[in-house]
């Protein structure tokens, strides 16, 4: 029988490569996103409506999916992005949203299908989070706030349902080509207040960061197939990495959080020479 999962975030990245992905595969995708237009269409795709914010959309969204199927075997929750800035300015409407949709918007969706998945007596949970769920760095607060938070909230939902049969997993891609980092460096200079304090370690950060990521050598599809790993695995892990290079990263922020504390010191103090240099060129 054609196995079904819905997608969250289908309009771009890793969400619109997981849709072709598993549409390839013969599954029949039901892909949301608020940019429907964005959303690929072909065989086996049914582009939605859907923002995870948002209790009604959610409802509606699985609602229409389950309309006539028999089966869910995946939610993928990968909708998110990263509302980056200094701590001390970023407004908490702003860190609310980022909470709403990077965790409760899958949370909220979870609810709406673990008892489809409960009566069926199989299901997986995928949630995309990030090697932020482990680490950290200067300006991405309220990021890391939610991957951490989502991390712990798959593991905890993983202890309650398995005696259902079915599984809830975290897959923590490292720096990947989308639109992500477009986004949340935008949303790094929008938080920033006029003459803010935080003008020289953002404009440090931000070159670090864009160099950094520039040499990323993942690709959204590259992710797209550790989701689909994770979807059919015989014996799915709790944790999926794409790299092994994103596995160190995050098994050493929690290994050795004091000196992956020192560690992300010397990358603030990195950012302020960065900028410091610039403006004296
Ligand atoms: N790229 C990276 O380096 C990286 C690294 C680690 C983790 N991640 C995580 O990977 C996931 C996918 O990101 P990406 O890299 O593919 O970024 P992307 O290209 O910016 O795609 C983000 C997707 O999320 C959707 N989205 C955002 N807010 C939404 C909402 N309220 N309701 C429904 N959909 C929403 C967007 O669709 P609409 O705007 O059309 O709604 C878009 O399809 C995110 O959770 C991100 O945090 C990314």
């Amino acid at each position: 029988m054609q196995k079904t999962i819905l997608i969250t975030g289908a309009s771009s990245g890793m969400g619109k490569a997981a849709t072709i992905l598993f549409a390839q595969h013969g599954w029949t995708v039901f892909a949301g996103a608020r940019r429907t237009q964005l959303i690929p269409t072909g065989e086996n795709i049914h582009p939605l409506a859907l923002d995870v914010t948002d209790h009604a959309s959610n409802s509606a969204f699985v609602a229409q999916a389950m309309t006539g199927q028999t089966r869910l075997d995946v939610l993928l929750n990968n909708a998110g992005y990263g509302e980056f800035g200094p701590l001390e300015e970023v407004p908490l409407k702003a860190a609310r949203q980022q909470l709403e949709t990077n965790l409760l918007g899958a949370a909220d969706l979870t609810q709406l299908v673990l008892p489809l998945m409960r009566r069926q007596g199989f299901g997986r949970i995928i949630n995309n989070s990030s090697i932020g769920g482990d680490m950290y760095s200067p300006l991405g607060g309220w990021y890391y706030v939610s991957k951490h938070a989502l991390n712990v909230w798959s593991d905890t939902l993983d202890t309650e349902i398995r005696q259902f049969g079915l599984r809830s997993i975290v897959v923590e891609p490292g720096g990947t080509e989308s639109n992500w980092s477009t986004i949340a460096m935008q949303h790094a200079q929008a938080n920033l207040h006029p003459d803010s304090p935080y003008q020289a370690l953002t404009t440090g950060f931000l070159t670090v960061f864009e160099r950094f990521l520039g040499t990323s050598s993942a690709t959204s599809a590259d992710l797209a197939a550790v989701f689909y790993q994770a979807a059919t695995a015989k014996r799915p892990h709790r944790r999926y990495f794409n790299a092994c290079s994103d596995r160190l990263v995050a098994r050493f922020a929690r290994v050795h959080p004091e000196m992956f504390a020192q560690l992300m010191a010397w990358a603030s103090r990195l950012a302020l020479g960065v900028a410091k240099y610039a403006r004296a060129k």
